[in-house]
């Protein structure tokens, strides 16, 4: 982690972020965000195209908090063998104990210490994990979700990243965040190296764009994504005066 800056770990024994986080998730377990739905759909089709095993296919969702990803996962793909880890061992406890996640394995795991040897997965999926590691914490966070994926398998990531020659680490200090969170947006360029430097190859980029407008909020002091419309009908997404150049992304480990 960067000097002076705090990561979101910092902020889990915060009690009254953790309530207004789990507000947040608890909205989106039952109601799927279009981006969860976008993603579930590029995981239909690496399904697709992964020759098959003899074995239901292996999903790795690192930083799942909440498991949402993966309620929605296992209604929209029944056929795999679905895990969980995230590094706040609170909420794997809750994912644990949640009946709407039975069947799914949850572990506590910090991305940024070397995995377990042995496990292989067809799939790993990182959630707006991303953003909060500098380039060194990424790109050691890459190469252990390399070390995580099966030869051939596939990384999906739904991040800031974008098109532009320009890296971007802006620093909210928020009522969510009082004591400062960094949030990096990731040129292609960069992603493509340590992709690359992890193990994986063919990265492909699709930008994302909200198809439903979010209205802003009407407290200023509450941080939450909202769009503006475009001339041409698209949607720009905000979060605070913070543009977010969501952005889709798949690799595939070199075998
Ligand atoms: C912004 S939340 C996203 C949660 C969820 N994937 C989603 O899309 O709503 C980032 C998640 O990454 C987890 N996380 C942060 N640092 C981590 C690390 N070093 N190893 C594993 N998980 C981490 C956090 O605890 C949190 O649950």
């Amino acid at each position: 982690m960067s000097a002076g800056t705090r990561s979101f770990k910092d902020y889990v024994d915060d009690a009254g972020h953790m309530a207004l986080y789990r507000a947040y998730q608890q909205r989106y377990a039952r109601s799927i965000r279009e981006s969860d739905r976008v993603l579930i759909e590029i995981i239909r089709a690496l399904v697709a195209k992964r020759p098959r095993p003899g074995r239901p296919l292996r999903l790795l969702d690192v930083g799942c908090s909440t498991g949402n990803l993966l309620g929605h996962l296992k209604q929209a793909l029944p056929g795999l063998a679905l895990s969980g880890a995230d590094i706040v061992s609170e909420v794997i406890a809750e994912c644990r104990a949640n009946p709407d996640l039975a069947g799914i394995q949850f572990d506590e795991m910090n991305v940024l210490n070397p995995p377990a040897a042995g496990s292989s997965f067809d799939l790993v999926v990182t959630n707006a994990a991303l953003m909060f590691f500098d380039d060194d914490e990424l790109g050691v966070a890459l190469r252990h979700l390399g070390a995580l994926a099966a030869p051939g398998g596939w990384f999906v990531a739904f991040d800031y990243f974008h098109p532009f020659e320009q890296r971007v680490a802006l620093t909210e200090t928020s009522r969510l965040h009082p004591h400062g969170l960094t949030f990096h947006l990731r040129p292609y360029g960069v992603m493509q190296r340590l992709l690359e430097e992890a193990g994986f190859e063919s990265p492909a980029f699709r930008p994302f764009h909200l198809p439903i407008d979010l209205p802003p909020p009407s407290d200023p002091g509450q941080i939450s994504s909202y769009t503006v419309s475009q001339q041409d009908g698209g949607r720009l997404c905000f979060r605070g005066t913070l543009y977010q150049p969501w952005c889709h992304l798949t690799a595939q480990r070199r075998r």
